[in-house]
């Protein structure tokens, strides 16, 4: 397949990153967002056991809708309030933009069956709406049920290191999409590619709790004149 992009993303990997980072759910909608979480996961479980790489391709078409989500609302938000976004939109954008590179990369190591295919469109269609909607509502709990997706994620692509390391699961080559993306060496391995994504999803893990950290203090303070 042709890349036709004229500029495409190109990202580095943070190579420091916490493997194990978790938030304790603070109030009543944190444990509702992590009970929610936790449910998926079960699901998930059951549905992909160790097939990590069907598993990265199903949940990465999910992953990548709520930055698009909270970027536009953010983007409307903005509008609205006739204030600035203090950087919001991009960086949203952006996750959503690294999420989709994750997919492309994926994709390339799994193809998803029909079933698996079947899934991808029904969830979307269920997940973009809850999403949109809870953004709409309660943005909070929204970037909340983020953090803890991207917990869960940073866990399951341990897991799927450790598969790769004990050679459960052959190193193959890296897709030259994700070299070129992660600016990986050329003779790059699923290995390499597994550490940057994992590295993506602590970063997104860290930035939606930190929002829900901001709204906290916005709420906290009386608005602005
Ligand atoms: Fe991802
Ligand atoms: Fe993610």
């Amino acid at each position: 397949m042709q890349h036709t992009n004229s500029n495409p993303p190109v990202r580095t990997v943070d190579m420091d990153v916490d493997l194990t980072a978790h938030l304790p759910p603070q109030s009543v909608s944190d444990r509702i967002a992590f009970a929610f979480v936790k449910l998926l996961r079960f699901f998930a479980d059951r549905l992909f056991a160790k097939r990590y790489g069907h598993r990265a391709v199903v949940l990465e078409t999910v992953a990548a809708v709520p930055g698009m989500v909270g970027g536009l609302w953010q983007h409307l938000r903005a509008l609205r309030k006739m204030q600035d976004d203090d950087g919001w939109i991009r960086t949203l954008l952006d996750e959503a933009e690294n999420e989709r590179m994750h997919l492309m990369t994926f994709i390339q190591i799994a193809q998803p069956n029909w079933f698996e295919r079947a899934l991808i469109v029904s969830v979307q269609l269920i997940f973009y709406n809850f999403y949109f909607f809870l953004y709409l509502f309660a943005p909070r709990t929204a970037h909340r049920v983020v953090g803890y997706f991207e917990e869960e994620a940073v866990i399951s692509y341990t897991a799927y290191l450790a598969e790769v390391d004990a050679g459960r699961h052959e190193d193959v080559a890296a897709p030259q999409i994700a070299i070129d993306y992660w600016q990986l060496s050329a003779d790059a391995t699923l290995r390499d590619v597994i550490i940057a994504v994992r590295a993506d999803e602590a970063e997104h893990r860290d930035v939606n709790h930190s929002f829900v950290g901001v709204i906290d203090d916005r709420r906290s303070k009386p608005a602005k004149a």
